[in-house]
């Protein structure tokens, strides 16, 4: 029987993954890499299936992530290799035909050569030099090495981590910023806006170059989370708070169990679930196609369970005769379906607030708030279950043996068919737990997660 200790999949050291990775560069191009950047992969305590509709979200960046070693180009040329086993078919120049992985890089160079023009949908009383100073130069390209170590399709947002750690290496080595803060201080000098910014351009990657339906919250996070702290993500403008987390991680581990079942957000499944809680908001007069959000369903301040209520009765009354809505891009969905995501779209809404609420106060006893933080991630994914319908049999099945061994609280994280539990429970219960969860499928494999740096030079 494997251990927890066998199991583990680990971050590895920094300094050594670099030092190899520079190598191998070297014997890959025939030269040595300029630099290397990481940003990581996250977890999210709360939050699931809301950023886009403006909801808030509590993730955490990992220890896990994403290197790239690069060196610029000036012929505007990417070529790219990864280290991952699965996917590497040696260097690939960039290009349509290339494969689907290499679309996220190429997006990241496309947006943030964008950056400039206007297209980004960046407020304009933004400072302009921020922009100036993130535009890559006319024929920037780079050679670009890459090593994940996030599970690719496990849920912990690999993809963003690519994207992030590709944006900062572009920085670094082909805009005025980066000339002005050669190696390391190109760390310190990017700011919150510069990290928001490149946060967005990552955004516009994966939704408008990589066609990804997806709404933020893992660029964000990568980009700008904080060690020790768990972000509270307003996606109404992507204003962050960063929660102390050093109380909760006192006594307590986060652990995540990647359940080997990769997730892909570039299928129908994932757009399917968001269009059809759209549908509902529509119905409800909150259509995307006029500029709202699903989260202005819900005052704006202390949302309660009673508003969650209210909205559900005023879908029920409104569908009374009919089985089917019609969404904001005109196709019918069946309603049952849609008020289904709209409950999990609600009361996910409300449990953010909650635990933004718990994670701002004065703690008032280490057990007693993993206790209650565990049962809201356990409501959780019983919603992710039953309402969002994103689950699948093996996270069920984690969650009840994590729940059995005496975990605070589980649930799937992230966009779900596929990907990682995570789990909230007590240093003196873990091998416990993933003793229960080795005996469901012995090659699951668990990953430490504490709220890490963001994105950095390496
Ligand atoms: C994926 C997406 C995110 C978010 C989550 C689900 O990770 O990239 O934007 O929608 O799924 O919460």
């Amino acid at each position: 029987m494997r251990t927890l200790d066998a199991a583990r999949h680990p971050a590895g050291d920094p300094e050594q993954i670099t030092a190899d990775l520079r190598a191998q560069f070297l014997s890959t191009f025939g030269r040595d890499a300029e630099g290397t950047w990481f940003a990581p992969g996250r977890a999210n305590l709360n939050g699931e299936h809301i950023d886009f509709h403006g909801g808030r979200c509590l993730p955490m960046a990992l220890s896990h992530g994403t290197y790239v070693a690069a060196a610029p180009r000036t012929d505007g040329v990417l070529q790219m290799r990864t280290l991952d086993p699965e996917l590497d078919s040696g260097v690939i120049p960039s290009g349509p035909e290339a494969p689907s992985w290499t679309h996220y890089v190429s997006g990241v160079l496309w947006a943030l050569q964008g950056l400039g023009t206007g297209a980004t949908g960046l407020d304009d009383d933004g400072d302009p030099s921020l922009i100036t100073n993130l535009t890559p130069e006319d024929g920037f390209g780079a050679d670009l090495l890459i090593l994940s170590t996030v599970p690719v399709g496990g849920g912990l947002s690999s993809s963003a981590a690519l994207e992030c750690a590709c944006a900062l290496a572009f920085v670094g080595l082909g805009t005025p910023l980066g000339h002005e803060n050669p190696e390391e201080e190109l760390t310190s000098a990017l700011t919150d806006d510069h990290r928001a910014l490149l946060a967005q351009a990552c955004i516009r990657a994966e939704v408008e170059f990589v066609g990804a339906g997806t709404g933020g919250l893992d660029q964000t996070v990568s980009l700008r989370g904080a060690e020790n702290r768990i972000l509270s993500l307003d996606c109404r403008d992507f204003s962050v708070n960063r929660l102390n987390a050093s109380c909760l991680l006192r006594g307590y581990r986060f652990l995540a169990v990647d359940t080997r079942q990769a997730h892909w957000l570039v299928d129908g499944q994932f757009a399917a679930r968001r269009a059809e809680a759209e549908a509902a908001g529509a119905l409800l007069g909150f259509s995307v196609a006029e500029g709202h959000q699903l989260r202005e369903a819900l005052p704006e301040r202390r949302p309660k369970k009673l508003h969650v209520t209210e909205r559900l009765t005023e879908f029920d009354e409104k569908t009374a005769d009919r089985t089917q809505i019609t969404g904001p891009d005109g196709q019918d969905y069946d309603a049952a379906s849609c008020r289904r995501r709209l409950k999990h779209a609600l009361m996910e809404m409300l449990r953010s607030e909650k635990l933004h609420t718990l994670l701002s106060e004065e703690a008032f006893g280490l057990d007693h708030m993993a206790a209650e933080i565990g049962e809201i991630m356990t409501a959780g994914h019983v919603s992710m279950r039953d309402e969002a319908e994103v689950s699948l049999p093996a996270a069920d099945r984690i969650v009840d043996a994590a729940l059995g061994a005496g975990a605070a609280g589980a649930r799937l994280i992230g966009g779900g068919f596929g990907g990682s539990v995570l789990v909230l429970v007590h240093e003196d219960k873990m091998h416990d737990v993933a003793a229960a969860a080795l005996k469901i499928d012995a090659g699951l494999r668990f990953l430490d997660v504490a709220p890490s740096a963001a994105a950095r030079v390496v």
